[in-house]
């Protein structure tokens, strides 16, 4: 095959910027090569100018959206920084409210929303929170989606979640001899998911009083960047909690923020 030359490179990221966002510096050249060297030569394609081709075409099979998940990671896990879910538990116990809508803004396979939706669960058994609560997740790739929706997961990644919880929420069955766990329907009916590109605009969905958009960002230039956060901050209501990732750095917005904490912020009302 070919060597990926500067003009397909710039073509390939140039889509993908202007498609869903993700930014690709010269320096990254050597990854972008090494993730879509083995797709080609699998689907039996010449070389990245077909490859090009073929992704910027309408009839592509879904072939755009593969390359999308070969170019970012979809790593997660339940409770993934454990700090966010305390937060949360402390402010929602604290105001106690009748309904509680999230949203897990890129949430992958799921397991952040699942994670939220153990929360609540437990925190309305005990009379902390009403009985109207639902988490909304929502993801570019439709891949990753289907495995959400599905809700069975590899043990190891359910490894933070405790042993009364995983009684609780999982199910044992085959799944388990697998190695893998399921939520229960009970847990499911909660949790919805859909896709949704936080590079275009956002309708019909929210207001939310909760909103993670956690190890995403780190995919956007600082323009892109600020225009997702300001994009999906109009979907949380004054008072809501906003998360992102605790390696995030600094959260460019024009709405008023107040931190509680790395990577957690209240919408302040304007
Ligand atoms: C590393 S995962 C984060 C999962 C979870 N939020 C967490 O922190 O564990 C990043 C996810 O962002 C999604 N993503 C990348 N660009 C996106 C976009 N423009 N719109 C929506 N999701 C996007 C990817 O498909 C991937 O599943």
């Amino acid at each position: 095959m070919d060597v990926l030359c500067d003009e397909t490179f710039r073509q390939i990221t140039g889509l993908m910027y202007a498609t869903v966002g993700l930014s690709f510096p010269d320096s990254k050249k050597p990854l972008v090569t090494s993730r879509l060297a083995a797709r080609i030569q699998r689907i039996g394609l010449d070389g990245f100018d077909q490859y090009f081709e073929l992704i910027s075409s309408h009839d592509d099979g879904g072939e755009f959206q593969m390359a999308v998940d070969l170019l970012t990671t979809n790593e997660t896990y339940f409770f993934r920084e454990p700090a966010h879910f305390d937060l949360l538990e402390r402010e929602l116990g604290r105001t106690k409210p009748k309904h509680v809508a999230v949203w897990s803004a890129a949430s992958s396979f799921g397991d952040e929303a699942y994670s939220t939706a153990m929360l609540l669960a437990d925190m309305q058994l005990h009379g902390r929170i009403g009985t109207e609560w639902s988490v909304l997740g929502t993801d570019i790739s439709d891949r990753v989606l289907r495995s959400a929706s599905e809700a069975i997961f590899p043990a190891e990644r359910l490894s933070r979640v405790s042993p009364e919880r995983l009684k609780r929420y999982c199910l044992r069955g085959e799944a388990e001899s697998e190695g893998l766990v399921q939520i229960q329907d009970k847990l499911r009916d909660r949790v919805r998911f859909g896709q949704l590109n936080l590079c275009q605009e956002i309708d019909g969905i929210g207001p939310f009083d909760v909103i993670f958009l956690r190890n995403v960002l780190i995919y956007f230039d600082p323009p892109t960047k600020q225009a997702v956060v300001d994009r999906v901050l109009t979907r949380l209501r004054p008072g809501g909690l906003f998360f992102i990732g605790t390696a995030e750095g600094r959260v460019p917005s024009s709405h008023s923020l107040q931190p509680l904490g790395p990577g957690a912020f209240r919408k302040v009302a304007r």
